[in-house]
């Protein structure tokens, strides 16, 4: 974890902005298309299992289709799920630098096991192919221009056979591991307590707001797959492929996820950010949280639609709608997550801003630094006093509050918030970091007589 932390960057206010919009923009690429990957995977699994099983051809099919829309080419898994967890384990490292936080650590070894999941679970796809033609060569070589001795070719299927097997298992494991880690990373992100309580892999395992979010997180992969699996055999094949025997199979799978999904996946996130602390939520956590569910709702009605008419249209619009509702939970946690750093993201733009007037002095560059006491007289003197009200309450009675907490200070007159309904709010006063810090220290100088 160490090399991960030598690798940050100093940064400024407006830099941690850039990183949580950016890890929102992410989010909203990679988690979808996550929970479609995983949910359709560990379905083709179960079905290829039944098949091998009662050797039924339909379900082999749909094990296929199911393997195929979990794992469509090379670029969209690249794309969606290799690069955005990279770029989300280098903002895990900027924006939790200097921390204990662990979410960068877990979040790295999360993406390696989720883009070796994703790889064995290409082997199992291939593996369905391969099969096929082997197959097929098989039937050529018992004729009498047959190329290859069958006993050789009986061989090879049932090495690939095994191959096929065992993959399957690796990609499903590889991926489930990949996704506590990955989830779990982010959940700890949204609550400072975490960051120093959750000190390692079996820490992470007991906390209980991860197992929450990562119960979501396969309630959306059942959604996103259920859906999936309706979108593309009566969305995308729509015209390719003639209405078959299977897809009374498919349907009927594909109705049985998505309505499970769909269902679980507003009371997991309703409970979800019912555990996130207190200090990290806002109005807009409510308010996004609420968007979801309508679209929640939507998504159910176009479900029921099709069902009832039959109609594709619905299942062009349910695919979306899922999508949508989960890209609200992510913009929703983002915010929260916002709020959770809004301390910590001030003590690093003083750190950023100190760093810069080293730079500039080591050029030669002087900049007047105005004291603690000088920003006092010039900025808060005409709305604070120290022990009467004034435009704002007395320092006396407000400090007391912020003792050993230097930086909810720094972050509050950096950017106030309305604390007290008896007083107007406070307007921002467009101080830098490193001014928020002398005033901080000065004011708790002066009021509780020490520095912190
Ligand atoms: C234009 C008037 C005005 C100026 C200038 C001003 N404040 Fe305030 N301040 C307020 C008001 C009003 C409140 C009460 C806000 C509330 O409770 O929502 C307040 C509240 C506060 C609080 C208490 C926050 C809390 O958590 O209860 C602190 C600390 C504070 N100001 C610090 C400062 C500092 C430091 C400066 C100068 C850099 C400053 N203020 C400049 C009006 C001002």
């Amino acid at each position: 974890m160490d090399v991960l932390n030598s690798i940050a960057l100093p940064q400024s206010k407006e830099h941690f902005h850039l990183l949580l919009l950016v890890y929102n923009i992410v989010m909203i690429f990679l988690l979808p298309y996550l929970a479609l990957l995983v949910g359709s995977l560990m379905a083709a699994l179960l079905m290829d299992r039944r098949a091998g099983k009662t050797g039924d051809a339909d379900i082999g099919h749909l094990a296929r289709r199911l393997a195929g829309i979990a794992l469509p080419d090379r670029s969209t898994f690249i794309f969606l799920v290799v690069l955005p967890s990279i770029v989300v384990v280098f903002l895990f490292v900027q924006m939790f630098q200097g921390t204990t936080a662990m979410a960068a650590g877990f979040a790295a070894l999360g993406a390696l096991l989720l883009i070796a999941g994703g790889t064995a679970g290409f082997v199992f796809k291939f593996t369905f192919t391969l099969d096929d033609m082997i197959a097929l060569a098989g039937d050529g070589a018992g004729k009498p221009d047959g190329a290859a001795p069958p006993v050789a070719v009986a061989g090879f299927l049932a090495a690939t056979r095994m191959s096929h097997r065992r993959s399957g298992n690796w990609a499903a494991m590889l991926l489930l591991a990949g996704v506590f880690l990955f989830v779990g990373a982010s959940t700890i992100g949204l609550n400072p307590e975490h960051w120093r309580a959750v000190d390692g892999f079996f820490a992470l395992l007991l906390t209980g707001e991860v197992w929450i979010d990562v119960l979501a997180f396969f309630a959306a992969a059942a959604g996103m797959s259920g859906a999936g699996l309706l979108f593309s055999r009566f969305v995308w094949h729509q015209g390719t492929a003639p209405p078959g025997p299977e897809d009374a199979l498919i349907l009927r799978t594909a109705v049985r996820l998505a309505t499970a999904g769909i269902l679980a996946m507003p009371l997991l996130f309703l409970l979800g950010t019912a555990l996130i602390p207190a200090t990290s939520l806002t109005g807009w956590v409510y308010v996004l949280l609420a968007f979801s569910f309508a679209a929640f709702g939507l998504a159910l009605h176009f479900l029921y639609a099709f069902v009832k008419s039959g109609r594709t249209l619905y299942v062009a619009l349910l695919l979306p709608m899922v999508v949508a509702a989960l890209a609200m939970s992510v913009t929703k946690n983002q915010v929260a997550l916002h709020t959770a750093t809004a301390d910590h993201a001030a003590q690093l733009a003083v750190v950023f801003e100190k760093h810069t007037e080293d730079l500039r002095s080591s050029l030669g560059v002087m900049a007047k630094q105005m004291t603690g006491e000088d920003i006092y007289n010039a900025r808060c003197s005409a709305c604070h006093l120290f022990d009467q009200k004034k435009v704002g309450p007395p320092y006396k009675e407000v400090l007391v509050k912020y003792a050993g907490k230097k930086p909810a200070l720094i972050a509050f007159v950096l950017n106030p918030v309305k604390v007290n309904p008896a007083y107007p709010n406070m307007p921002g006063q467009g101080l830098k970091a490193s001014e928020a810090d002398s005033i901080a220290t000065f004011l708790m100088v002066k009021v509780l007589g020490k520095t912190q």
